[in-house]
């Protein structure tokens, strides 16, 4: 099966440019990421902190707490405890610019309402970052185009944590002969998705589903494809082997198994593009067959 080398025009974009390559080197351990009990515990651990600061500092009077000192107090901490436990830079500077930028902030006079909406949509839309550590972020079509290429015809194919579609209808446009199924668990991005099951063109072949990844059962699936996080991938390959026929496979796009050896590799874009990894499940049983 080719690629088209054009996409067709309602998907229109960045032309497939795909490399595969063969026998890659096993991938090195995922980024180790804290356990939900020890993220639990630091949490605890910075509320108290922020508390011995401000107790002291401002008293349990009727008086409520300055918002400048408040904020001080909670910036100082997180970025104490982000060096403590060796966060990479980029949180670091999260946690430095929180204390100037909620200050400035506090200066506007915004309702504290519409706080509290954006954190509301933040979580319908981010669900997943917080219960997972898989946020939301999209493949591009150039992804979808080398999945096109790559995968066999008229294959049942899941993506699990499937955003906004931006894999599955896609998909679907190009590849009319797949079966394809988005599930989804995060209430914003899966209305998305089912509005434009709903309206879009291309939607005769795929199935988006409401639902948590780990609650899919995978027997009747030919293809996995994932885009989530280093945190989930170790477990998900588990189950994708307990589940997939032999011969089913895995592609995940950027984020390899921890100790598992893709039979092959594909570089989605160019050089610097995504790279996706194709795992089989099996492979030594399917070859002892053939
Ligand atoms: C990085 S995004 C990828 C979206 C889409 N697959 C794509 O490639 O464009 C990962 C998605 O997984 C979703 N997710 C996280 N945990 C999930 C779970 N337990 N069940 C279903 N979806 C989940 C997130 O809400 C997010 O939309």
């Amino acid at each position: 099966m080719s690629a088209p080398s054009q996409l067709p025009p309602d998907d229109a974009g960045t032309p497939p440019d795909t490399n595969a390559v063969s026998d890659v080197p096993a991938p090195a351990d995922a980024t180790p990421y804290p356990s939900p009990r020890r993220q639990l515990a630091l949490q605890g651990g910075a509320i108290f902190l922020v508390l011995c600061i401000a107790v002291p500092t401002f008293g349990l009077g009727n008086t409520p707490w300055p918002w400048g000192g408040i904020a001080a107090a909670i910036g100082a901490t997180a970025l104490g405890l982000a060096f403590l436990t060796r966060q990479p830079w980029w949180w670091k500077l999260i946690h430095a610019l929180f204390f100037p930028l909620a200050w400035a902030v506090s200066g506007l006079g915004i309702d504290p309402g519409w706080f509290l909406l954006a954190a509301i949509v933040l979580l319908l839309i981010y669900r997943g970052a917080l219960t997972g550590q898989i946020p939301l972020f999209l493949s591009n079509r150039a992804t979808v185009a080398a999945l096109a290429e790559h995968l066999p015809p008229g294959a049942r194919v899941v993506d699990l944590g499937a955003g906004i579609g931006s894999v599955v209808f896609p998909l679907a446009a190009l590849r009319p002969d797949l079966h394809l199924r988005g599930v989804e668990n995060a209430p914003l991005a899966w209305f998305i998705g089912r509005v434009r099951q709903a309206l879009g063109p291309h939607r005769a072949n795929v199935a988006w589903q409401f639902g948590s990844l780990w609650d899919e059962r995978l027997e009747a699936v030919d293809v996995v494809y994932a885009f989530l996080s280093p945190a989930p991938m170790a477990a998900l390959w588990d189950k994708v082997q307990a589940e997939l026929p032999p011969g089913g496979r895995l592609v995940s796009n950027s984020f390899p198994v921890p100790d598992a050896t893709p039979e092959q590799e594909v570089v989605a874009g160019g050089d610097h593009g995504r790279h996706l990894f194709f795992y089989r499940v099996g492979a030594e049983r399917v070859e002892a067959e053939e």
